[in-house]
């Protein structure tokens, strides 16, 4: 295993204070509706946790877990659902939370997949927008933050299944 050192960028008092932003938009934008939240496993559970507990319309949650395939370690485009969900979400507003857009490829896949079931509205929610490596368009309606790289671990977030029990949210930096 390679030797890496982990760099503090995002605290954890700085993270609560944007889910409190966010949290403001989706309930004024919901007010009067409700939604069904569909969280990208694994890295999106510590954020749809702290999420939901700041959301005062009436929500759902629901789980969905995706995996890239394809010869290389990077995100292919090429996705399949591993576990799905379970509710129906048809003409329901739906919100899917995710860790991380970065190629931007497997939330565009995701997106296409579910206007199948013709849902009322369906908007993205990432706690990190890491746009140096966007491949495709995708509309992210709300960004936690906005980085432009760096592979990031914590908070939800895994470097080979470690560290996302970390509060706050580090860079990994390889020692050369
Ligand atoms: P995309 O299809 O390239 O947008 O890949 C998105 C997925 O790759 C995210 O949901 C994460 O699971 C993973 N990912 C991308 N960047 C990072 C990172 O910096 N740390 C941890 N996981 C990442």
């Amino acid at each position: 295993m390679e030797e890496y050192q982990l760099v503090p960028r995002i605290k954890p008092e700085e993270l609560q204070k944007r889910l409190d932003d966010l949290a403001v938009r989706i309930n004024r934008d919901y007010e009067g509706t409700s939604l069904i939240i569909i969280g990208v496993l694994k890295g999106a559970f510590i954020f749809l946790a702290d999420m939901v507990r700041r959301l005062s319309i009436p929500v759902e949650v629901d789980f969905v877990r995706l995996a890239s395939y394809g010869e290389s370690s990077e995100t292919s485009g090429k996705v399949k659902i591993t576990k799905d969900i379970e509710l129906s979400i048809k003409d329901r507003n739906v919100l899917i939370v995710e860790d991380i857009v970065d190629t931007g490829l497997t939330i565009a896949w995701y997106l296409d997949h579910l206007r199948q079931y013709h849902p009322e509205s369906i908007k993205v929610c990432a706690l990190i927008d890491k746009f140096e490596r966007r491949q495709v368009e995708v509309p992210i309606d709300y960004a936690g933050i906005r980085l432009e790289k760096g592979f990031l671990v914590g908070y939800g977030l895994d470097f080979s299944e470690k560290h996302r029990n970390l509060p706050g949210i580090y860079e990994v930096q390889f020692q050369k």
